[in-house]
């Protein structure tokens, strides 16, 4: 019989996002400190990609279909893609996202695509090269598109870009970014601040509602925004279709929504953690029995009595204080 794993709120987990490096050479001010995580640069215990490719075997033969890589940012990890092709075999594994802010992509992407990347999301805040830089402590607008293309062009499918909206700092932006997500053939996804870590939670006073951005969207196109019926579409995200085009746009707004009862994620970190929710504390360390030489059936369960303790959702909403617990760069988003 095919295995699965269920928590206890009968939510089917399928999806493992795996940060490979807590490290990222920007600096978004929602994600991260500006001294970044590590000042002192201890990133010795990060799991090996065949310790990674071996924790997500055991998922995938627990039922999970979809594996998102990301960081911190997940490229400055060297040679991604010889984990891509280490876990591209595995029978059940039906979709290798990636989540990166594309300043490697360029570099790249294509040989992610031939190791078997099929699609990535992207951060992107601001067009403007000056913002941009203002709003990433640092990065390069250019590059960044530069990346975006290259990812079209290799064939990733869909690409998508996520676009934190802050008020007061890009919100004038979100009609430009509908407008180059038509002309390039991008999925923008507006994103509404979390108040995850301390650095999301100082962000909480730009906070730009979902329902806003919609509306602004609304009368920039001229007309309604089609809901997707699309089944792929389970996830945070509520995306639509805009009408005369063949492009889409998204919303995420864990705050004022939540998801949670249709949650089919657990993340790992970087140094073998699982979290089981992006917005509680609960964690169970894989990395330590690893080491200690467990075998497969006893890694699948630890990992199926981790699920037991999935929570049932955030309270990002009731207790924004509470989540300063980690860092976004740490899980990855
Ligand atoms: P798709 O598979 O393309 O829909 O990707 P995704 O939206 O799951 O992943 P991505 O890495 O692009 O994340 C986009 C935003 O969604 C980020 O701000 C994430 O932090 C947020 N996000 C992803 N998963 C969850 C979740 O389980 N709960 C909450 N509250 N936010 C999430
Ligand atoms: N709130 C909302 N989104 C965030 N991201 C990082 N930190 C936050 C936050 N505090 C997003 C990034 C990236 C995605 C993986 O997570 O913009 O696109
Ligand atoms: Fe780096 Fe992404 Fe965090 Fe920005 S949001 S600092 S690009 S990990």
């Amino acid at each position: 019989m095919q295995k699965a794993l269920i928590d206890p709120f009968q939510r089917k987990i399928e999806y493992l996002r795996v940060s490979v490096t807590d490290l990222c050479n920007y600096r978004c001010g929602y994600c991260m400190p500006e001294q970044g995580v590590h000042p002192d640069g201890h990133h010795k215990e990060y799991l090996s990609y065949e310790e990674l490719a071996r924790i997500i075997q055991v998922f995938v033969n627990l039922g999970v279909t979809k594996v998102r890589l990301t960081g911190g940012e997940p490229l400055v990890r060297k040679r991604l893609y010889e984990l891509v092709a280490m876990i591209k075999p595995f029978a059940g594994l039906e979709d290798i996202a990636l989540s990166t802010n594309a300043h490697y992509l360029e570099r790249e992407a294509e040989a992610l695509v031939l190791a078997g990347v099929n699609r990535c999301n992207i951060s992107i805040d601001s067009l403007r090269p000056k913002r941009f830089e203002n709003i990433t402590r640092g990065g390069d607008l250019h590059k960044v598109l530069a990346g975006a293309d290259k990812a079209l062009a290799v064939g990733m499918k869909p690409v998508k870009f996520n676009m934190v909206v802050m008020k007061g700092t890009n919100d004038d932006e979100i009609e430009a970014m509908v407008d180059y997500g038509i002309e390039k053939g991008v999925e923008i996804r507006f994103i509404e601040t979390m108040p995850i870590g301390p650095a999301g939670v100082s962000m909480m006073d730009q906070h730009y509602s979902a329902d806003k951005i919609l509306k602004r969207i609304k009368a920039h196109i001229g007309s309604d925004l089609i809901p997707s019926t699309d089944r792929s579409d389970a996830g945070p995200a509520r995306n639509f279709h805009l009408s005369g085009t063949h492009a889409r746009i998204g919303v995420i707004s864990a705050v004022s929504d939540h998801f949670c009862a249709s949650c089919n994620r657990v993340r790992l970190t970087a140094r073998g953690v699982l979290a089981l929710c992006l917005g509680q504390e609960d964690a169970v360390d894989l990395r330590t029995p690893l080491r200690e030489g467990v075998s497969d059936s006893e890694l699948e369960q630890i990992i199926v009595a981790a699920i037991a303790r999935k929570p049932e959702r955030h309270f990002f909403r009731e207790n924004v204080h509470n989540i300063e617990f980690r860092q976004m760069v740490q899980l990855g988003g």
